[in-house]
């Protein structure tokens, strides 16, 4: 599933968020975070991510994720890797074709993360730049995406995908992985479903015996599934 979480982050805080990804911010070479395949293909800029310019952005991101009940209720999130950030500028910035990694060093000493869905935090006026799509292969074929500023994308991370090369301007992004509580996808999914109609049919009719039932089923669904 491809989700698109609109309207993730306040205008108040993209005006924060982009006040700190300006010029003076620490920008090192996206590749020296990459492995040794990815860094043949990676050729972007990053924030430090030990700097005190990352820690500010990370808490805005993490806060707006927190928040989010349609992240919240898709990624089912048991921990999340701390945001990375990016810029790739127009002389033809991209990072081809990858999946991500699988497994990752998280931020405790000697624990380790599995990456189930990625996301991507646009920061940028779609506007303000050209090229810089995000594209996903997915079953269905290929997706070009762009969203607007402050908007974000979660998907598979088992995908593959790229951005394609910067050709004005600067796509400025977030990017991040969470380990789910739910390792399947196809489980998430219908987690996910049964969770929309829910609200849905709650708004509609309000709490009856019907939904106080299906929230049982969707809790016992749950246990079954849920990985702590
Ligand atoms: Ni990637």
């Amino acid at each position: 599933m491809l989700l698109r979480l609109t309207s993730l982050l306040s205008p108040d805080e993209l005006t924060q968020a982009r006040a700190l990804l300006d010029n003076d911010a620490p920008w090192i070479d996206g590749g020296a975070s990459a492995g040794a395949q990815a860094q043949q293909r990676k050729h972007n800029q990053q924030i430090a991510s030990d700097s005190e310019h990352s820690r500010r952005l990370q808490s805005l991101v993490l806060a707006a994720l927190q928040r989010e009940p349609m992240f919240l209720s898709a990624a089912l999130p048991k921990r999340i890797f701390p945001p990375r950030f990016n810029r790739y500028r127009a002389s033809g910035e991209h990072y081809g074709a990858h999946i991500d990694n699988a497994i990752l060093k998280a931020a405790e000493p000697g624990q380790w993360l599995r990456a189930d869905l990625s996301c991507t935090v646009f920061l940028a006026d779609a506007g303000s730049y050209d090229g810089g799509e995000l594209v996903i292969h997915d079953r269905l074929g290929v997706q070009r995406i762009k969203l607007d500023a402050g908007d974000a994308l979660l998907y598979p991370a088992g995908l593959l995908h790229e951005v394609l090369p910067v050709t004005r301007g600067e796509r400025l992004a977030s990017f991040l992985w969470v380990e789910s509580l739910v390792p399947q996808e196809a489980h998430r999914q219908i987690l996910f479903d049964l969770d929309m109609n829910l609200v849905a049919l709650r708004a509609r009719h309000g709490e009856s015996d019907e939904t106080v039932g299906l929230t049982g089923v969707y809790h016992n669904l749950l246990r079954q599934w849920a990985t702590p």
